[in-house]
């Protein structure tokens, strides 16, 4: 099924569309098509595994060798990490909001040409071990991308402290070429080797190595400047104030069984949310929202 908007005051061309298929695994997803961009979203995870401009390659890596079925995460795009991120004991990595099958709750392709569509995680055993609460994903298509995470505290009496992620992978054309500006000053817990506090010195960061990064009380823009792609890639954020910087390198990349040995060459995490120190309590009846904005642009 392919649905368009109906204003009928809006020029053909500029219509955003929704169109329902079956994904990889016939797993249910949606394809967004906009004047600008392409942006494909499963149901399983609210999972964002493509975005791209049509003059540019792919915003977003995807590994070759990801799973699509459920109960497992995919690999690359955009994981949806909640209610807690990381290890945790006796309980699956980054939290259980990035294996479960969200619900589609609307879709408005709007006369300017966006697309907005609204996803809401649905009741599971395990939310059942938190305080009752909703939680919205807003995904919004155009000459970017946008993600809103709305978490709400349905609970009368009792706090909700959580974390999130949103665990952006992007496709880059070197890592070893690249550098990532906006950290310099914040302090950091290097979580390769233990985990140890330490404060980022560098105005552009280079990666030379597995690189496994919390920085804290960072809220400001990252930019991602990628001289192979001749990209500029922007991270803007509101309401987050975690920036996790990751990629798995050689050795962890062989041990991954969902990831290709090479892969780490093309990819970089840049990851935005609130997580370890920062992570967010809410009073009852209390609602948070992290926005991210992902755009880009050819470098001259
Ligand atoms: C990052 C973490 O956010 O996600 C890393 O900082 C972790 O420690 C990585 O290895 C991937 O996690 P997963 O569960 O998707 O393999």
């Amino acid at each position: 099924m392919t649905t368009g908007a109906s204003d009928p005051k809006a020029k053909p061309e500029a219509l955003g569309r929704v169109t329902f298929l079956d994904g990889q695994n016939e797993l249910p997803m949606l394809e967004v098509s906009t004047a600008w961009s392409t942006a494909v979203i499963y149901l399983h995870g609210a999972h964002v595994t493509q975005f791209k401009k049509h003059d540019e390659p792919p915003l977003l890596f995807m590994s070759q060798c990801s799973r699509f079925t459920e109960g497992q995460p995919i690999r690359g795009g955009i994981p949806v990490i909640f209610p807690w991120f990381g290890p945790r004991e006796g309980l699956r990595q980054h939290g259980f909001a990035r294996v479960q099958t969200w619900e589609l709750k609307e879709f408005a392709p709007a006369p300017d040409g966006s697309v907005s569509l609204r996803f809401r995680l649905p009741d599971s055993p395990e939310a059942a071990a938190f305080p009752p609460f909703t939680a919205d994903y807003i995904v919004t298509v155009n000459q970017s991308l946008t993600l809103q995470l709305v978490i709400t505290n349905l609970s009368k009496d009792a706090e909700f402290t959580f974390e999130n992620c949103l665990h952006s992978y992007f496709e880059v054309g070197d890592v070893t070429a690249l550098s990532i500006s906006g950290l310099k000053g914040l302090s950091y817990l290097d979580t390769v080797g233990g985990s140890v506090e330490k404060t980022e010195t560098s105005d552009a960061l280079r990666i030379s190595s597995e690189v496994d990064r919390i920085y804290q009380n960072a809220s400001d823009t990252v930019a991602i400047f990628d001289p192979r792609l001749g990209r500029k890639i922007r991270v803007e954020k509101q309401g987050s104030a975690s920036t996790v910087v990751w990629n798995p390198w050689i050795a962890k990349s062989r041990q991954m069984p969902d990831f290709g040995d090479e892969e780490y060459e093309r990819m970089i995490c840049v990851e935005s949310g609130n997580v370890a120190s920062n992570s967010i309590s809410l009073p009852p009846g209390g609602s948070s929202t992290l926005t991210v904005k992902l755009s880009s642009e050819t470098l001259k």
